[in-house]
Parts: structure tokens; C-alpha cells; sequence
């Protein structure tokens, strides 16, 4: 069986994200495992805040269509979150906003969402590490019938979780990490 290939999204642009950093390691996490890894930014594909007369008059921004296809031209996705007011951030509900807007010839509307494996995480200065986002990001990628892998990683106290090169600390967070994986690759894999 060959190696699924795994896109990582962090949904922070923030110098310095805990989240951009828990992304990180899990690309890490995910070529040491032997996978095919990508790890976008957001920022690669800028995005209006949608808008429905806006699309009536332009379309689908050609940013939209673009992650739509990198999303598509992998087997599974990691998205990793921060938490906004116990849910989304807008960079990321405005990019899956958009992306369920996209059709491609030859396939129906949010195709993109099933057939492949999503996993989440999240990062958070906080005890809870963002489980209420998880939660809410759960429900939006779910709603939009994307296979949603019940493993989540909820990071805690992300502003004491990294090493001063940027590694994660502690043995349960670095295993829990490895398990998402592990995971992740699995259920991609007999997915393709
Ligand atoms: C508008 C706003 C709302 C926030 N709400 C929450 C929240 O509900 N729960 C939480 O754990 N952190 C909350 N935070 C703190 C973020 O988790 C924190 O800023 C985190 O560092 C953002 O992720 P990043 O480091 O990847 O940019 C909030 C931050 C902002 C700017």
C-alpha cells in the first residue's frame, strides 16, 4: 500500500503561533513516519471575507479554487486551530467558507470534503487547549460531510509547552501528538 499523502493547516498567521509551531512538529511527526507532507500557510492564499453578492459578481476567488485543490491533492488533512471566543478563528471559518463554495468540473459542490481523512488540534495558553474550538470545528467540517477522525489533540498551556527550539516539552503531549499521526496516516491510507 503506498503512503498517503498528508496536508497540515495551521489556522494562525500570528509570528510566534503556538499553533503554527504544534503544526510544525506534526509535519515533523509525519515525515518521520514516512508520508508525503505539505504544510501551507493561509497567508498563501488570501481570502474577502465572504460574500454572497460578491461571488454572484466575481465568482469563487482563484484563492479559494487553489486550496480547494491542495486540499484535494492529499488523503488526509490536519487542521490546527486557535481558539477565538470558545470557537473559530475567522482566517479559517472564511477559508472553509469559501472552499465549500468551490466546484470543479465534474464533481458536485464541497466534494472536496469527502473522500478524505481530517484530523484536528489545537493549541491554547489555557487548561483547557482549545477543546471548545476542536468541538466547533468538529460540527462545521462534519456539516460539510468531511470524515472528521474521532482522535483529537487539545495542546494545553501552549506558551509553556515548546522547547527553545520549538519542540514540544512534555512526554504525554509528545505522545499524544505521535498517536494523531499514527492515526491520521491509518485512516488515510485505507481511504486512497
Ligand atoms: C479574539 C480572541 C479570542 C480568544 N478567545 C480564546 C478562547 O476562547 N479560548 C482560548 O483558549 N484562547 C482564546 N484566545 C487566546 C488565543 O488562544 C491565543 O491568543 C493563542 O495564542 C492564539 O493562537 P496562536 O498562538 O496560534 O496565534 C483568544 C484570542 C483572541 C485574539
Amino acid at each position: 500500500m503506498s503512503a498517503p499523502k498528508i496536508l497540515v493547516i495551521p489556522g494562525s498567521l500570528r509570528t510566534g503561533s503556538h499553533n503554527a509551531k504544534l503544526a510544525a512538529v506534526a509535519a515533523h511527526e509525519f515525515a518521520q513516519a514516512g508520508v508525503d507532507v505539505t504544510r501551507i500557510s493561509l497567508a498563501d492564499f488570501p481570502l474577502p471575507i465572504y460574500d454572497g453578492d460578491l461571488q454572484a459578481k466575481s465568482g469563487v476567488p482563484k484563492n479559494a479554487v487553489n486550496l480547494k485543490r491542495m486540499i484535494g491533492s492529499h488523503d488526509g488533512v490536519l487542521i490546527v486551530t486557535p481558539e477565538y471566543n470558545a470557537s473559530v478563528p475567522p482566517l479559517l471559518k472564511n477559508a472553509i467558507d469559501w472552499v465549500s463554495r468551490v466546484q470543479d468540473p465534474h464533481e458536485t459542490r464541497g466534494e472536496v470534503f469527502r473522500g478524505r481523512a481530517f484530523a484536528l488540534a489545537a493549541a491554547s495558553q489555557n487548561r483547557l487547549g482549545g477543546a471548545r474550538v476542536l468541538q466547533a470545528l468538529r460540527l462545521i467540517l462534519t456539516s460539510c460531510h468531511a470524515n472528521v477522525i474521532a482522535s483529537q489533540m487539545p495542546l494545553a498551556f501552549a506558551d509553556q509547552a515548546y522547547d527553545d527550539m520549538d519542540r514540544l516539552k512534555n512526554e504525554s503531549d509528545i505522545g499524544a501528538l505521535k498517536e494523531l499521526v499514527r492515526q491520521l496516516i491509518d485512516i488515510s491510507q485505507r481511504m486512497m
